[in-house]
């Protein structure tokens, strides 16, 4: 395994290959993704702000790899940060930040409590090269009424129109209500945009 990992992430695997390829990264992903300006967790912790009167509710990210969404929620204001994570390596990571209260390794597939937490997000998780669609079903069916999921899609994810259209369902049949949607830099350094959506559930 070369240190490069972003020209490898991205393609199919099974939920126990996403994992061990997440183990062998952690110790050099923030090197990897810091130097190509890795800006999605800034945008999605400025968007959920935006659309907060309260900062304090307790958030889970979903798949907080190595603490940098946490610490972007941190700066934004909010206090309080629980992360869940597949890769034990990437969680060993976040621990060395003082910003999680919590922190749980989880299976892939992990049942979340209904309800226990009104502000969900996965940076960064959805899509090519981590979670599959059904972990957006996942997360939205946790949380409580007017609860809001936080998340990002990349360019490559955006490829599959599946995982769009899967906002679609929760939107059109009124079970959630799209409170954002904005275009931005992902990774810059590749040239990689991503789009960040706050979901309010109904
Ligand atoms: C690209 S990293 C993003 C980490 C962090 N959110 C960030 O923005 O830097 C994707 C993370 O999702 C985790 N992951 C992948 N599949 C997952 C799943 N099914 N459940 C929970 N975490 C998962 C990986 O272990 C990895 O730490």
């Amino acid at each position: 395994m070369s240190d490069n990992f972003l020209d490898k992430v991205y393609a199919a695997r099974s939920a126990e290959e996403t994992r061990t390829i997440y183990d062998a990264w952690a110790a050099s992903y923030e090197a990897e993704v810091g130097a190509n300006g890795y800006a999605t967790p800034g945008r999605c912790a400025a968007a959920l702000a935006s659309c907060c009167n309260d900062l304090t509710p307790p958030i889970l990210d979903f798949g907080c790899g190595t603490g940098l969404s946490g610490l972007a929620f941190s700066l934004a204001g909010f206090t309080t940060v629980d992360g869940i994570d597949v890769s034990h390596e990437m969680l060993a990571q976040a621990k060395s930040k003082s910003v999680y209260r919590k922190l749980t390794q989880v299976s892939a597939d992990a049942s979340l409590d209904e309800g226990a937490y009104s502000l969900i997000a996965a940076i960064g998780v959805i899509g090519a090269g981590a979670a599959p669609v059904s972990a957006l079903d996942r997360l939205m069916h946790a949380l409580p009424k007017d609860g809001k999921l936080v998340f990002s899609f990349n360019d490559h994810t955006l490829e599959d129109p599946v995982h769009e259209a899967r906002i679609n369902e929760w939107t059109d049949c009124g079970a959630a209500r799209l409170l954002l949607r904005e275009r931005g830099p992902h990774l810059p350094g590749l040239g990689m945009q991503s789009n960040v959506y706050v979901l309010e559930k109904k």
